[in-house]
Order: structure tokens, then sequence, then C-alpha cells
């Protein structure tokens, strides 16, 4: 066989990514001098890669499908059969077509009002007083994304709804009894999407805007979608918008561990400055480590031959880092992004082409929340009292150690 690829020796790779995380595909492709390497994980045969040439690769059109290209455990957590994500060909582009239409500027706009809003009235207590960011942003953010999508919802169930959306995102690198909760409250907050899509659809009354979206929404067959599959997707927008807050604190970590960026940010606090730091947060900061896919049309690369159902791994945390492409990758430095287009080595979120391919459509959301945010912790009066910052690289995703505490100013504005 010429294929360029080198294997690895072991025979089974999953002990070792579960102990390296974020950092396993990375680590091998340093050593191995390559952006491409063969292993099994879960004894299955697997091509691990990563870089520039590998994002092109991986997202040639038509090329990959999404379905049994993950553990079924992370898979069931996030997007969950019959989702957008399992979809390919035209059936998915109608589905996406629906995500993408939502990210329209209006309502990108009214986004970050709702978030200026709620980190406003969630923050104000808490003055002269410290408090842990971790603590605070997950309902926060569960506000936000339920004002977004238009639903209304008594304070007292907002904190259940928090629970199921949080441990979604909180369990997917994990197994056994965190996983088995994880997985109930995945299922409980299912049972009350489908339960609210259901009603919106007997009263056939408007009920907010996202929500209509879903229920009005015809298939490829013309066909509404079921009630579960609505539910489904209802939770791919609440959950990730959740998980926008993780970046925001790690946007707080970011100007608290780069005060050289933090000045010139607070010095020069434009649309363009601000856009900028966020993006090289989203490039640094471990969210999702990888995205798995499986071969639907044969295709050769590297002098190797993949065939149908071949199993491809990118490595997205370690795109962001790849020498290849970023010089200095590991320092933090907003003005790498000046004045370019996003590169197409910036994949915190996925790459390749939004409408056609699987990349993520809440990018444009993410952005704005993100930038949002930041804007509103630059203009408040807080100091960081000591406390452990690091971001260990073996849970996923992670938070600072110590939750990221600060210390609010009694008379901030
Ligand atoms: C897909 C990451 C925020 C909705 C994805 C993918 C990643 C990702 C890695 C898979 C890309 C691929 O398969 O190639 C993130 C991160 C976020 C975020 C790190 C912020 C913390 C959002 C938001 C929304 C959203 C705010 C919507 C409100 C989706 C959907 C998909 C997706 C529906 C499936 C797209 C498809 O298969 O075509 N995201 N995302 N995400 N994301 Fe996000």
């Amino acid at each position: 066989e010429s294929s360029s690829i080198p294997k690895l020796d072991r025979f089974d790779s999953t002990f070792d990514f579960l102990q390296e995380g974020y950092d396993f595909i990375g680590n091998r492709c340093r050593s191995l001098r390559t952006d491409a390497f063969q292993t099994r994980l879960m004894l299955r045969p697997v091509t691990c890669v990563r870089g520039p040439a590998a994002v092109e690769m991986f997202y040639a059109p038509g090329r990959l499908t999404r379905r049994g290209a993950m553990p079924a455990t992370v898979v069931s957590l996030l997007q969950d059969r019959c989702s957008v994500q399992m979809l390919d060909g035209e059936a998915h582009r109608l589905r996406k077509a629906m995500f993408l239409d939502m990210m329209v500027p209006d309502r990108l706009y009214q986004a970050r009002l709702m978030l200026s809003d709620e980190l406003d009235q969630t923050m104000r207590p808490y003055r002269g007083q410290s408090v842990e960011l971790r603590r605070i942003i997950n309902l926060v953010m569960c506000h936000v994304a339920f004002r977004w999508c238009g639903l209304e919802l008594r304070r007292e169930d907002m904190q259940a709804r928090c629970e199921d959306l949080c441990a979604m995102i909180d369990s997917v690198g994990s197994l056994g009894p965190r996983r088995a909760r994880a997985a109930w409250l995945r299922m409980r907050g299912e049972r009350w999407a489908r339960r609210r899509i259901a009603q919106v659809r007997r009263e056939g009354e408007t009920r907010g805007w996202a929500i209509d979206r879903l229920a009005e929404h015809r298939d490829i067959d013309r066909s509404p979608m079921p009630d579960s599959v609505c539910a489904v997707e209802l939770l791919n927008l609440l959950r990730p918008i959740v998980a926008v807050g993780r970046y925001i604190v790690f946007a707080i970590h970011a100007l608290q561990t780069n005060p050289a960026a933090a000045a010139a940010l607070r010095q020069d606090q434009s649309d363009a400055a601000l856009e900028n730091f966020c993006d090289e947060v989203r490039r640094l900061y471990p969210f999702f480590p990888v995205i798995g896919g499986r071969v639907l049309e044969p295709f050769e690369w590297r002098d190797t031959a993949f065939a149908e159902n071949d199993w491809l791994l990118l490595d997205l945390y370690g795109t962001c880092r790849d020498p290849s492409a970023w010089t200095e990758p590991h320092r933090f430095d907003p003005c790498r992004l000046a004045d370019r287009q996003p590169p197409t080595s910036l994949v915190p979120q996925g790459g390749g082409p939004m409408k056609t391919g699987h990349r993520c459509p809440g990018e444009r959301l993410t952005r704005a929340l993100l930038a949002e945010g930041v804007g509103f912790f630059l203009n408040l009066d807080y100091s960081v009292p000591p406390q452990n910052l690091e971001i260990r690289h073996d849970t996923i995703p992670p938070w600072p150690r110590d939750g990221m505490r600060i210390h609010v100013a009694a008379q901030s504005s």
C-alpha cells in the first residue's frame, strides 16, 4: 500500500484519547510530524486529521455524513437522531435553511439586547460582593435563550429547564453515573419541549417567533416535522445558546490572563476590536475537541483510498492551534485576526460552507452574544481575587478551575 498516512503502533488509542482529551490528536501530529494518522478508537479504525488541508478535505460537499460518526452517547445528548445534523443532501439543506433564516441582523440585535438586560439584572445585586461566574452565567443564558425563541416561562420552571440544558452540555465527555443523569435530564427536557410544541400546534395561535418557525417548517417531502423532531430542534436552539455562556466566562478569563490585549481592548472598544478579541477567544479556548464524519462517497487523499463507511475525525481544537496555519499559535493575540476574513483554520464551530455543509449555523449568533457579553464586563467595575485560573484539558468542556470568581465594585455603574 502506498498510503502516506502513518499508523500508530498501539492497537487501540481510546485510553490515550480519554486521558489527553483536547491534545490527543495534536500531540501525535507533532511527534509524527504529520497532519493525519490512523489508529483505532473504541476498536474502530479511524483516520485523525488536523489543519487547513484537512478542513478542506473533510468539508468537501457530499463527502461525509455525521450519521454513525460520533459515539452514540454523545449524539443522544447533543444532536440526536432526526436532527439537522443527521440529515444529508437536499433534506439537510432545507432544514439547515430554517436555522440560517433565524440568524438575520434584527434577531442578532435582539439577542444582544436581551443578554445585556439579563446580565444587568443578574449582576446588580452583587455590587460590593464576590461572585463565581460559573454559578450564574447558565441561568442568564437560559433566560436569553427562552426569550430569543419567544418562549415564556415561569421563573420556577426556568431552573429545571436550565438544569436539563446544562447537563447536556456538561456531560458530553463523561461516562457512568454523570452521563446517566444527563440522559435522564435530556429525556425530561425533550418531554417538556414536545408538550410545548404539541400545545402550540393544538391551539394554532402564534406562540413566539422561533417556535412558530419550527412548527410551520416543511421538510423535503413537504410534511411538517413531527412534534418529537420539532422538540429536538428546539433543544438544538436553546442548548447551544446556553453554551455560549462558557465562552463569555472564557473571555473574562482571557481579559484577566492577557493584560496587554485587555488594555488594548479597553482603549479601542470598536466593533472590529471586540470581534477580533472574541474570535481569538473562540480560537484558543477548548470547547468541542473533534467532529466525526463517515464516508458517503469514496475518495482519495494523501495517496490513501477512503471507502464508504470509513471513519474520520477532524481535530477542531488542534486546527485552531496548528502551527502550519498560525504563527505562535498558543499566543493570545486578537490582532492576528484584524483586517482579514476569518481564516479557514478558525473552526471552533466547524468549517466549510454553512448552507450546504454542517458548519454551525449559530456562529453569527455566538459571535454577537459573546461580543455583547465582553462589552458588558468591560464596562463593569470589577476585580479578580486570587484563585486557580487553570483550565484543565481532560474535562470536555472545562471551566476555569475555581469557576472564575470576580469581585464587583460597590459603586459599579
Ligand atoms: C453544529 C459548535 C453555538 C446550532 C455545530 C458543530 C459544532 C458546533 C462543532 C458541528 C459542525 C459540523 O458538524 O461540522 C458550537 C459551539 C457553539 C455553538 C462551540 C457556542 C458555544 C450554536 C448556536 C446555535 C447552534 C448559538 C443555534 C442557536 C447548531 C446546529 C448545528 C450545529 C443546529 C448542526 C448544523 C448542521 O448539521 O448542519 N455547532 N455551536 N450552535 N450548531 Fe453549533
